[in-house]
């Protein structure tokens, strides 16, 4: 496995992969790495000539200055855990290679059509620029035929989905294929997150009520409406000493916005377990 450090290189290396004829799968992570992403990572093995991997905590994706400094970094395990399951290349750049100095401080502006108007988009103003904004920079120097992200950051992926279906990066990006894989969790049923490494001993043991606590609101559906279902989910939670919900928004899997019926809905919550923030979702 080749460890890539520079966007020259990496260009000319997938260019030559291109020449080739060969398919490039590809997975944007920000380290840390966990099964969840190992799952991506086995996957893009699994059905691509080619697999690459990005470990880079991208600055412009943080309004919270603490989460930055704080979020989880060793690349040097990260890169021997992914050249074990047969990756052949990881690009870890710095901020400074990433980027220009004024692309680091210009807001991006991508119009998401209102998906990035609610529930994380609005909690974390700005997020989805910045996740856009890396993730087309990457998606331009690799040009991967299938790009692969989870389903635990469910409103992540319906905007990327969004992102390339737009006439001017359709025509850039192709046939790219946006893969969504399942939510991996742990035995307790905790949602796998590299946050997860900042929970205590303690945490970790009422962390797992967050899932338990949606599995069960999943029984509500023949005999409460999805306001109630939502109160209700919001209110055992937050009476959980050590937990807070930041929102839980039962929404259109499709559309993302408020619905009144469990037809092709997904609940998606943010829960605060003392410092950490932890996301998950359920669907209906
Ligand atoms: O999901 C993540 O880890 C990040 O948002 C991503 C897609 C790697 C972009 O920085």
């Amino acid at each position: 496995m080749q460890v890539i450090t520079t966007k020259q290189e990496l260009k000319q290396r997938m260019q030559a992969c291109k020449q080739e004829g060969k398919t490039i799968g590809f997975v944007p992570t920000m380290g840390a790495l966990h099964e969840g992403h190992l799952a991506l990572f086995k996957r893009a093995v699994a059905e691509n000539d080619i697999c690459v991997g990005s470990i880079f905590v991208n600055p412009t994706q943080f309004n919270n200055q603490e989460d930055l400094i704080k979020y989880p970094r060793h690349v040097e395990k990260d890169v021997e855990l992914l050249a074990s399951i047969g990756v052949d290349f990881v690009f870890a750049p710095s901020a400074e290679e990433m980027y220009d100095a004024n692309e680091m401080t210009q807001t991006f502006a991508f119009d998401f059509q209102g998906l990035d108007s609610v529930m994380e988009g609005k909690m974390r103003p700005g997020h989805f620029n910045g996740v856009v904004q890396v993730v087309s920079k990457l998606f331009h120097l690799i040009m991967p035929t299938r790009a692969y992200f989870g389903e635990k950051d469910f409103q992540q992926l319906a905007i990327i989905r969004y992102m390339v279906t737009q006439s001017e990066l359709k025509n850039t990006f192709g046939d790219l294929q946006i893969v969504g894989c399942p939510i991996m969790r742990e035995q307790s049923g905790l949602a796998l997150s590299s946050r997860n490494e900042r929970l205590s001993a303690k945490q970790k043991n009422i962390a797992p009520i967050i899932y338990k606590t949606l599995l069960e609101s999943k029984q509500n559906v023949k005999s409460h409406s999805v306001q109630e279902t939502q109160n209700a989910v919001i209110q055992q939670l937050n009476n959980v000493q050590g937990l807070e919900v930041e929102y839980f928004e039962i929404v259109d899997k499709t559309t993302l916005l408020p619905t009144n019926t469990f037809e092709n809905a997904i609940g998606c919550i943010t829960v605060w377990c003392g410092e950490v923030r932890l996301i998950d979702n359920i669907q209906y």
